[in-house]
């Protein structure tokens, strides 16, 4: 198929996609409904989104489940959320696995309940050799926890003797990081209407595009995904340096 023929959010297609899910509440409550009905119908989202992507080719797909700052949320809601994360995970590894996705949670999964955590590092270790998509799921993740969690590595190598604190440069950091291993994500969706980053990917999203849709989490289809890659495959991207104009009409 020449570039002609094909769709054009197919013509550049994000390697790597990271999605702030949000918007559930807000979806219940629209329809008179508790919250944890809102966050029941953001998980047949994040089910037709990682489908979705797997099928197009997306090597790489980071999910916002759970903030650092989430635990703050009531009492209730919190307990809910971490059922809910148990039940899918119960329900939705075999089915991934089938799919080759290869699954990582990122986060400070301290946390967790003893069970959530067994089942997230069974489900990795099931999922590890699969070669489709890239699927990380962020539980408990901030962006600053992160970083001053590879900035603590970082200084015990440097207090030990294994790293010289003037070589330390950007990949340094990077091998720290969660996110060891995975490109920095291309294009960064977020549901909601709101235009933040909230503590997510702040390293990864130096140079990621930002797009921002009113579409409420649950509502995030198919349409609502193929949106989102067109608008990226009209983005210039030039990570800091300048357009290159054709050669007539730069002379
Ligand atoms: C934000 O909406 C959403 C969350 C805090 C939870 C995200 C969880 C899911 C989509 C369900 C499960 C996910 C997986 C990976 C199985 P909000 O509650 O802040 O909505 P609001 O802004 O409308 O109140």
């Amino acid at each position: 198929m020449s570039d002609r023929d094909t769709p054009s959010h197919l013509v550049r297609l994000p390697q790597h996609v990271a999605v702030i899910m949000d918007g559930n509440g807000r979806w219940a409550r629209r329809r008179g409904l508790p919250r944890h009905l809102g966050h029941r119908a953001g998980v047949k989202a994040v089910r037709a989104t990682v489908r979705h992507c797997g099928e197009l080719g997306v090597d790489y797909l980071t999910l916002f489940a759970f903030s650092s700052e989430n635990w703050s949320r009531p009492r209730d809601e919190v307990v809910g959320l971490m059922k809910l994360f148990l039940d899918a995970l119960q329900r939705e590894v075999a089915e991934l696995h089938e799919n080759n996705v290869r699954l990582r949670f990122i986060g400070d999964l301290s946390r967790l309940s003893e069970r959530l955590r067994r089942g997230m590092r069974d489900a990795e270790r099931l999922t590890r050799e699969n070669s489709g998509l890239s699927l990380q799921i962020a539980v408990g993740f901030g962006g600053r926890w992160d970083i001053v969690e590879a900035a603590r590595e970082l200084a015990e190598r440097a207090r030990s003797g294994t790293l010289d604190p003037a070589e330390l440069d950007e990949q340094h950091l990077s091998d720290s990081l969660s996110l060891a291993g995975c490109p920095d994500p291309d294009l960064m969706i977020r549901t909601g209407g709101e235009q933040r980053i909230s503590n997510f990917l702040l390293w990864h999203a130096a140079y990621a595009e930002l797009f921002f849709c009113d579409t409420l989490w649950p509502d995030f289809d198919t349409d609502a995904l193929e949106q989102a890659l067109t608008w990226f495959g009209s983005r210039e991207r030039r990570f800091g340096r300048v357009e290159t104009l054709p050669k007539e009409e730069a002379s």
